[in-house]
């Protein structure tokens, strides 16, 4: 698997509490999108392990083709 699979081409919106570490899925392959559950062990790919400094509600990549992972950049929009 060189590619991540693509979840769906637009983002997540998902509420972070702050400080909280989160693990955003890198591969596709989980089944509790947008975040990791180790489905990710047999393949080259990791998980993207961020925090957000306040409680907020951000806009995780779906489409895994993101440049500023786990954050969406609108690339799914040219896919
Ligand atoms: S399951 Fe996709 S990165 Fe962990």
């Amino acid at each position: 698997m060189t590619k991540p699979v693509i979840t769906q081409k637009e983002p997540y919106a998902v509420q972070l509490e702050a400080d909280k570490n989160y693990a955003w899925c890198a591969c596709g392959l989980s089944k509790n999108q947008p975040f990791c559950d180790g489905a990710h062990k047999e393949t080259d790919f990791k998980p993207v392990i961020f925090q957000v400094e306040e409680a907020k509600t951000a806009y995780l990549c779906g489409c895994k083709m993101t440049g500023n992972g786990p954050m969406c950049d609108g690339t799914h929009k040219n896919i």
